[in-house]
């Protein structure tokens, strides 16, 4: 079945990323996509709720398989369906982990520049933060990231959690399983708990493979807590449904300790929309998002590469997200900024990734090639009359 990406519903009614801005600002910040939802969990939805039970509902046995299923499908990691919770997003699941195991002393590890949430776990969380910021490497106007183990095996010894973002938010990297066994075997030898956050997991751009850390080794997956989630990949962030996968029976009922003395639940239609989308029902709908997607990323890196030489840019193995690095540029009082006010554009400003965030802006490229070009046009003409 063929599906387009071209058409996009008005979201100026009710989404956040949309109504949060002026009208005559083109907002491309929020992670979420200008797209509908696969038509398969429109369909279940509709079933749902023509059904008219809107009670409360627990994750079913049957989901918790299809979950396992789709990772021993994707990754051929085998996990079994007792080792999986329900949490309301991946936000919540690893605040919850910091909540368990984190201490006032010994709290938790982050890379930036990294999703401005992860910096938050410390206000919402009340534990201390340790960074060891990515190597930012520059070759023309390409930009990549890479872990530095130095500062890393440094910032493990202050901590009792890593939290790991792969797919990477911002710089849309996916990290090769070497990577992520030396960051585990770190973590492993100073007894560092990991949490990854997997939620990009399934919006893989080109033909990239993604590799749960989890997976990699029976020792990592005892001493890891892989949050996932349907939300990202099938567009159903507002149904705040996710899956910590924790295969330490220790470290899951702790974790689930925490849960039942927050009083957490999940969305009924949180779930109804995860059984649709792990059924598998949306594997061609994704595939098709997927092409889109990598298209869109081809056609920023183009654009910017053509127009702008002194801007630099990732080339996004995963995620809808580009980050892109204003630095030689004089765009005052930030690059955000410049092209809030002067373009009537709403990216996300750099600095609230880290430190070495500043003078970048992170722009979601998950929305039709139209939107895509009016919002570059618009920055275009911005940076010529500056
Ligand atoms: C890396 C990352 N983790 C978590 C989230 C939010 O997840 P949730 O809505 O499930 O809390 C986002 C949303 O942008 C994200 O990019």
């Amino acid at each position: 079945m063929p599906y387009s990406f071209d058409q996009t519903p008005n979201r100026r009614l009710s989404s956040a990323k949309w109504t949060l801005v002026p009208k005559d600002v083109l907002p491309m910040w929020v992670a979420d996509m200008d797209f509908s939802a696969p038509p398969s969990i429109l369909k279940a939805l509709q079933k749902f709720a023509e059904h008219g039970d809107l009670g409360y509902q627990l994750p079913s046995t049957k989901l918790y398989e299809m979950v396992a299923a789709r990772l021993n499908k994707l990754y051929g990691w085998k996990v079994s369906p007792e080792m999986i919770l329900t949490v309301p997003g991946v936000n919540s699941g690893y605040n919850i982990a910091a909540r368990t195991f984190c201490t006032s002393k010994k709290g938790y590890l982050i890379q930036p520049p990294v999703y401005n949430e992860f910096h938050e776990t410390r206000r919402k969380t009340g534990v201390p933060q340790v960074e060891a910021p990515l190597a930012k490497k520059i070759y023309g106007n390409r930009l990549e990231f890479e872990v530095d183990f130095d500062a890393f095996q440094r910032a493990a010894k202050q901590v009792n959690l890593f939290l790991l973002c792969n797919p990477h938010n911002p710089v849309g990297r996916i990290y090769s399983p070497a990577e992520l066994s030396r960051m585990a075997e770190i973590c492993l030898r100073n007894n560092v708990l990991i949490v990854s956050d997997e939620i990009h997991s399934e919006l893989l751009l080109d033909n990239n493979k993604f590799h749960p850390i989890a997976s990699l080794s029976r020792e990592i997956e005892e001493q890891t807590i892989t949050l996932v989630s349907a939300s990202k990949a099938f567009n159903v962030p507002g149904l705040f449904c996710a899956f910590a996968i924790i295969q330490n029976q220790k470290l899951r009922e702790q974790y689930a300790e925490t849960v039942l003395k927050m009083g957490i639940h999940v969305s009924s239609a949180g779930l109804v929309a995860s059984q649709s989308a792990y059924s598998g029902s949306c594997d061609g709908w994704l595939r098709a998002l997927r092409k889109y997607l990598t298209g869109n990323r081809d056609f920023v890196i183009e654009y910017v590469t053509k127009r702008w030489p002194q801007v630099r840019i990732t080339i996004p193995q995963a995620t809808y997200l580009a980050w892109l690095d204003f630095t030689q540029l004089d765009l005052e009082p930030s690059p955000y900024k410049f092209f809030f006010e002067k373009a009537k554009v709403a990216l996300v400003d750099g600095a609230i990734y880290g430190e070495n965030g500043k003078g970048h802006v992170r722009l979601n490229f998950g929305t039709s090639r139209r939107i895509l070009k009016q919002g570059l046009d618009r920055m275009n003409r911005a940076l010529k009359s500056h």
